[in-house]
């Protein structure tokens, strides 16, 4: 097929864009570069010995989607481009809408306008909030509780209207959990600009010398350990993940959610120790205060996609912590020496 990655320069896309060229699939990335790096989709088409199409462009220009369509002309999209920090998404709800929600809605305008109807979607186990008991399932009512969640959950919706509007459409919307980890090879992985948000890359920078030491968001949850339980999954069955869900999209026209996670909680003091394995040495932190809007304990009932799709997470925490050391240890910098700013 020829696949359109939106977002495929950032560290799921990066992943899947690989996936996708190993499976002989040709791609073209569509990215802004906004929190992503173009070395990536360089070093993506190395490991795979051929190479992605990559246009710089934003999701939320329709006559640039016009053009890419118009000059690729793809079968299938994943639709990856997103912002995704949640309390950035509460300062600036209006970037946030207006690139998740607005660029979305550009995105499948111009596909309808190519008669381009199948989408793999990139939603967030977030649209579950914090009102469904655990382990979440695909039939729950969904409820974000931030902008960054809800613009997720309201593209779910125009999805879900868009597809009732018209049979043609094939849509695959993927909740993901945690993705966690890197490609073995170390030679692409997660590489945020600025601090980092989320728990992995925040203890590889302080294992590799970026930050002085690790901060444990609350120590007295009602969990197994006080800290807070999520459900990580390596980014490499993330990618897989995509594969699966347009092969199914293949044969059956329709909407469709799946979970995309281990079904297994994880605590946050879990992850630092099997990172402190991986690594070798032990790594500095303090348990501090908890963080606004963190839930105490998610997990994923995976059931759905291993029926559905034949999927499930394959890989350990010990994978996905050895697989973001070696990533980090390589590339202590990220992409590009301009990091160097952001130490
Ligand atoms: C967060 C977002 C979620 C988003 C996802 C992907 C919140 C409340 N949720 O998920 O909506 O889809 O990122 O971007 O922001 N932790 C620490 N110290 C750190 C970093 C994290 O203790 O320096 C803890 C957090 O408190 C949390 C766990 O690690 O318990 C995982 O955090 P994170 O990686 O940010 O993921 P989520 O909070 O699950």
């Amino acid at each position: 097929m020829r696949i359109l990655v939106t977002g495929g320069a950032g560290y799921i896309g990066s992943h899947t864009v690989l996936m996708l060229l190993e499976a002989n699939h040709d791609v073209t990335v569509v990215d802004y570069l906004s929190n992503s790096s173009e070395e990536a989709v360089r070093r993506v088409g190395q490991l795979a010995g051929r190479e992605a199409a990559f246009v710089r462009a934003d999701i939320t220009d329709e006559k640039a989607l016009d053009d890419i369509f118009e000059a690729h002309y793809p079968d299938a999209v994943i639709h990856l481009a997103s912002l995704k920090a949640v309390h950035e998404s509460v300062s600036t709800p209006l970037d946030y809408y207006f690139n998740n929600v607005a660029g979305t809605i550009a995105l499948l305008r111009s596909m309808e306008r190519h008669a381009v109807r199948t989408i793999v979607f990139s939603s967030s186990a977030t649209v579950y909030g914090d009102h469904n008991p655990k382990p979440f399932t695909e039939t729950m009512t969904i409820g974000a509780m931030n902008p960054y969640g809800r613009t997720k959950e309201q593209v779910e919706n125009i999805l879900s209207d868009l597809g009732s509007s018209d049979e043609r459409w094939r849509i695959a919307i993927l909740r993901y959990f945690n993705p966690a980890g890197a490609h073995p090879s170390g030679r692409i992985g997660e590489d945020p600009q600025g601090t980092p948000n989320n728990l992995l890359p925040s203890i590889a920078q302080v294992a590799v010398g970026r930050r002085e030491t690790f901060m444990v968001f609350g120590g007295d949850y009602d969990t197994r350990d006080g800290t807070c339980l999520r459900d990580y999954l390596h980014v490499v069955d993330v990618a897989e993940g995509h594969a699966a869900a347009l092969r199914y999209l293949e044969r059956n026209p329709g909407v469709y959610r799946w979970n995309l996670g281990s079904g297994e909680g994880t605590s946050v003091l879990e992850i630092l120790h099997a990172f402190e394995a991986a690594v070798g040495t032990p790594i500095p932190f303090v348990i501090t205060s908890r963080r606004a809007g963190d839930l105490p304990a998610i997990w994923a009932d995976p059931s759905a996609a291993l029926t559905d799709l034949g999927w499930c997470a394959t890989k350990t925490l010990a994978q996905m912590c050895e697989d973001h050391w070696r990533w980090q240890k390589n590339n202590p910098l990220g992409y590009t020496v301009a990091h160097q700013n952001h130490i």
